[in-house]
């Protein structure tokens, strides 16, 4: 979602591509308030500590204080690792969306600047999930690379207003939720419908007016995001030429990050000079040499 604000001439081109769901969601009440003089009623289900800034990107619930730069990359990382794994085990169709499959599309990794993270499932699927999973807590275990293990709940809250198909007073876009119930961190889920069968068919668009063809979508590719199975659409690149310019498609430098594609990694500036560089495995020397002719040739 943070990429919206830069990208400002492909969200004047396409308003409806790119109206960033959380400003709009945050201005209403204060407009209606100043308009009205009336206290207005809220009829947002998720809530988040402040505005559209930084502190949008928790779950009002379980926020206890800002985090770090490094705990947001963590808490991503295994925020959409649990959701990919734990959708894929009960056979639930969801793909990467939005900012998550621009950073898919970039290195198969969210972009180390952004804040939370988008999928989308079907309408069919979002009702199921509602009926099915809703408020459910999911346990979600890992053992890292050094052996060690971690283990991690979240939360899938399913918004009622997920029935309603479209946008409403705009307080309600986000159709579903899985948070890290350690810090309210969260991913979005929004769910495409075919809001105009009979005028539009094959027409599929969610609240917040972003609209696909089913040729676009469909068949959904079988690819791998941040170390796990995940799916992205079809025609992954139109849709992310559509909705954030060719640009953002070669852009190498954003948000304080450079695209380093040596390393096929975006880095953070200050982080350049004191990383080493990257070389390829067949030209780097052995960090603990084996005993026998690799000894012998080196010391001659
Ligand atoms: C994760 O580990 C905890 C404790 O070690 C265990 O109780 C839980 O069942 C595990 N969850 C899964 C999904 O394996
Ligand atoms: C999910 O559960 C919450 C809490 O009980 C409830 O407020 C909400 O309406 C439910 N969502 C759906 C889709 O039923």
């Amino acid at each position: 979602m943070q990429l919206n604000h830069l990208f400002t001439l492909g969200a004047l081109l396409l308003p409806a591509f790119a109206a960033p769901s959380e400003v709009i969601e945050e201005r209403d009440p204060m407009t209606r308030q100043g308009k009205s003089h009336q206290k207005p009623v809220d009829t947002k289900y998720f809530h988040e500590p402040g505005g559209n800034d930084e502190l949008g990107h928790y779950d009002i619930r379980y926020f206890k204080e800002s985090v770090s730069y490094e705990e947001r990359g963590d808490t991503l990382h295994h925020l959409i690792r649990s959701y990919l794994t734990v959708f894929r085990e009960k056979n639930i169709e969801t793909w990467v969306a939005h900012g998550t499959l621009l950073g898919w599309w970039w290195n198969g990794k969210i972009m180390p600047w952004d804040w939370d993270l988008d999928t989308q499932v079907s309408a069919s699927t979002l009702t199921w999930l509602g009926e099915n999973l809703n408020m459910t807590f999911h346990n979600y275990n890992w053992t890292n690379e050094d052996g060690t293990e971690g283990q991690r709940e979240f939360l899938l809250d399913v918004n009622p207003n997920s029935a309603e198909r479209v946008r409403g007073d705009g307080m309600n876009v986000i159709d579903a939720r899985w948070i890290d119930v350690r810090n309210g961190l969260f991913i979005d889920i929004t769910g495409l419908s075919e809001t105009n069968p009979s005028m539009q068919p094959g027409i599929w668009s969610c609240k917040n007016f972003h609209r696909y063809r089913t040729r676009d979508l469909y068949p959904l590719r079988e690819t791998v995001f941040e170390g796990v199975p995940a799916l992205v659409p079809y025609s992954f690149d139109k849709i992310l030429t559509e909705e954030y310019s060719a640009r953002a498609l070669t852009k190498t430098s954003h948000e304080g990050h450079h695209w380093v594609p040596e390393q096929k990694e975006w880095v953070r500036q200050g982080n350049l000079h004191s990383r080493k560089p990257h070389v390829p495995r067949s030209l780097q020397t052995e960090e603990n040499p084996k005993s026998g002719l690799g000894n012998l040739l080196r010391v001659l």
